[in-house]
């Protein structure tokens, strides 16, 4: 296996200092909010794994079913005939999904490095291990880092074809607008003829929405004051978790689904030696996980550069993996 690790110690320590930035400034600012990227710490991944198996939390199985029962058609929709390429998934974490399709890439010989991009080093090596057992042929370059730096650094090591996934509907946690500045900029990232394929979760009964990011057993509740739980440990915090409470909403208008942490008492917690002052019912805006229409879906291709290719719902109609190349 040829595996690179890029875990550079000035990469690690420019990351620390993102994310006491972002969280600082983030509580400084009305109203309160935290960037759901940092949920994924070593706990964080393990949470989310946890959701990702809730009976409620259809998204990934409804995009397992894409990648495990329509295999063949996705590979024809995005593999370039039979030039050698990089298959590159942002937000790997444990390509859970995507093995599906390597699995069938390798196969039929074809002739590819995978390079999975995350921001959490820890799924990455997980991930990593899990690839050398099962796909010992397959080449394996990992990125640590954020999406555009790494994309760079891929482009910088191969001049061959791009094939990006970006899976999950991750591209949910964006409001409209950065969504359709980040489908902008990974366009100008690209060279023409690269292909794009894009998971979203589309909008559905909203009581289904609410209930994936709701439910009883509070692991998504858990999932978010584990951020408050990672400031306490890596920006010297003080946060009593025990004072917060999760709430979710889903507006079906909009389609955006979003996370709150509520303040249940008037309370001022220290993080790295500054004091952030909260009253009572004052909120953190956490995450949002927009749903999407058809429609907003092509509209959001076609306005940042690329051309429609095709699209693959599950058999459900739920969640849709959307092909696009850049022209
Ligand atoms: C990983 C961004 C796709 O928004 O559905 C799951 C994260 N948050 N439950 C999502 C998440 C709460 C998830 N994504």
């Amino acid at each position: 296996m040829n595996l690179m690790l890029n875990q550079q110690p000035q990469v690690e320590f420019s990351s620390a200092d993102n994310f006491r930035r972002d969280v600082l400034e983030g509580l400084k600012t009305n109203p309160k909010r935290l960037s759901s990227k940092y949920f994924y710490d070593k706990r964080g991944d393990h949470l989310f794994q946890e959701i990702m198996a809730m009976p409620e939390y259809y998204l990934t199985k409804c995009e397992l079913d894409i990648f495990k029962n329509k295999t063949a058609e996705l590979a024809q929709l995005i593999i370039p005939g039979n030039e050698p390429f990089d298959l590159i998934e942002l937000g790997a974490g444990d390509a859970m999904k995507s093995t599906y399709l390597l699995q069938y890439l390798v196969d039929q010989d074809m002739d590819f490095t995978y390079m999975p991009i995350d921001i959490s080093g820890n799924i990455l090596s997980v991930l990593n291990e899990k690839l050398n057992t099962q796909l010992p042929s397959l080449p394996v370059v990992c990125l640590e880092g954020e999406y555009f730096e790494m994309l760079q650094k891929a482009a910088s090591m191969s001049s061959r074809k791009k094939v990006i996934l970006f899976l999950g509907g991750n591209i949910g946690n964006m409001s409209i607008e950065e969504a359709e500045s980040f489908c902008f900029d990974l366009n100008k990232n690209l060279t023409s003829g690269d292909i794009v394929l894009m998971g979203f979760d589309l909008m559905k009964n909203p009581q289904l929405i609410l209930d994936a990011y709701n439910d009883k057993a509070g692991i998504t509740a858990a999932f978010n004051l584990n951020l408050l739980t990672r400031i306490n440990r890596e920006l010297n915090g003080n946060f009593d978790i025990e004072q917060f409470q999760h709430y979710e909403t889903y507006d079906p208008q909009s389609g955006a689904c979003k996370s709150y942490l509520v303040s249940l008492i008037a309370q001022e917690v220290q993080i790295n030696n500054e004091t952030i002052v909260f009253e009572e019912n004052e909120l953190i805006d956490m995450e949002i996980s927009q749903k999407f229409s058809d429609e907003k879906i092509k509209e959001l291709g076609e306005k940042s550069g690329f051309q429609v290719i095709g699209e693959i719902k599950d058999s459900k109609k739920w969640f849709v993996d959307t092909a696009w190349q850049v022209k």
